[in-house]
């Protein structure tokens, strides 16, 4: 089946026989036993719900993976991931995260006793050096948040199986509507189902997706255990969200491709981080181990001033933290998703008072344009 078809009918997982169309919302906290001893397959909401169940194995379906877990956020899912790990084991991630992914590592888990080796992973030879006997994963994020920096999923993946370690990609920005990292040898992927899944900045939501039954076995004891489980209303608004992924990510790439161009040439806009760009970096690792380069910009302007008048004088495009959704956002990574990574860190990365970056919707490309056009030139 056509990955569009699968968005729009799901896995056809079903537990109703009324032939609704849309999957009922099963608001119920438990479920009655048939005798001692016997399950209708449902027990108890936090271990498993029917309209749960079937987003689940919807999303297991689109990352061609055997499971899929959902939690009540992308960084619930994050932390229950950490689970998996024991003090004094290392993990190798990304030098370049979404800011709450690194306060996560560096203020939570780390004082739970993991280690962490902060990697430029698009640079394979890096993540080679830097392991040692306790390091356990790898975790990447591909496209990074904020920076774009794009890692070869495929030699990382390599580089894991070698050496006996786990790899974990964030694929929020991509979706597996471009890039299926379990294909390409990950074990396990991150989601927050809180952006493109969902699509409408309406709900958070965030998932686990395992390649292996012995993993998804893992991550399913300690979802049922830690109960930060995805509600069933939130559930159907996911399964309605993802109907429209394919299309949505169409029209949102191309309109991104177009503003990312009009950018470049802005003479107030110094640099436009965007992989669909050809002279990005990871332009070419994307052709081949992706099928789009998304829809998520960072740009640097000429100055903090000028940043700061983008950011109050946009009109169609909201200043707001998150992405993915059918409205255009934009933010200050530095003040806001970035702002607890240490201000030098964030300042070798790029991620100054110059960088916005923009999450382009669904509104006409032609609109955006002539709102950051107006924005830019407003002082
Ligand atoms: C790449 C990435 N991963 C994970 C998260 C965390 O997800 P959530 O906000 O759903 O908890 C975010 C949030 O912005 C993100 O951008």
């Amino acid at each position: 089946m056509d990955f569009s078809t699968l968005c729009v009918h799901g896995s056809g997982k079903r537990y109703d026989t009324t032939g609704s169309i849309s999957v009922p919302i099963f608001q119920s906290a438990t479920f009655a036993h048939p005798g001692v001893g016997q399950s209708t397959g449902f027990d108890y909401t936090r271990v498993q719900n029917p309209t749960r169940e079937y987003l689940e194995s919807t999303i297991a379906a689109l990352e061609g993976g055997v499971d899929a877990i959902a939690f009540s956020s992308g960084m619930a899912a994050l932390m229950a991931l950490m689970e998996l790990f024991s003090p004094g084991e290392r993990l190798i991630v990304s030098d370049d995260l979404y800011g709450g992914t690194h306060r996560l590592f560096r203020s939570i888990s780390s004082k739970n006793g993991l280690k962490y080796d902060f990697v430029d992973t698009s640079n394979p030879g890096a993540v080679e050096a830097a392991i040692a006997p306790e390091t356990r994963a790898v975790f990447v994020e591909s496209p990074t948040n904020p920076m774009m920096q794009v890692t070869d999923l495929a030699e990382i993946a390599r580089i894991c199986k070698a050496n006996g370690l786990l790899l974990v990609v964030d694929n929020t920005f991509l979706t597996p509507y471009f890039q299926r990292p379990l294909v390409l040898g990950a074990d396990i992927v991150l989601h927050s189902g809180t952006k493109y899944l969902g699509g409408h900045n309406d709900t958070l939501a965030g998932f686990l997706v395992a390649a292996d039954a012995g993993l998804a076995e893992k991550l399913r004891f300690v979802a049922k255990t830690i109960g930060a489980c995805l509600s069933p209303f939130d559930s159907f608004l996911l399964l309605r969200g993802i109907k429209t992924l394919a299309v949505r990510l169409e029209r949102q790439e191309d309109s991104a491709k177009k503003i990312a161009s009009w950018l470049k040439g802005h003479k107030n806009v110094k640099k436009v981080y965007y992989p669909g760009l050809p002279d990005h970096p990871g332009h070419d690792i994307l052709k081949r181990q992706a099928t789009g380069f998304g829809a998520m910009i960072s740009f640097a302007v000429d100055s903090p001033t000028r940043a700061r008048a983008v950011l109050e004088n946009v009109k169609i495009i909201k200043y707001a933290e998150s992405l993915g959704g059918v409205e255009s956002l934009i933010t200050y990574p530095m003040l806001q998703t970035h702002a607890d990574i240490p201000a030098e860190e964030r300042e070798k990365k790029g991620i100054n008072g110059c960088l916005l970056r923009l999450s382009v919707g669904i509104e006409s490309p032609c609109d955006l344009i002539e709102d950051l056009r107006q924005a830019l030139e407003s002082n």
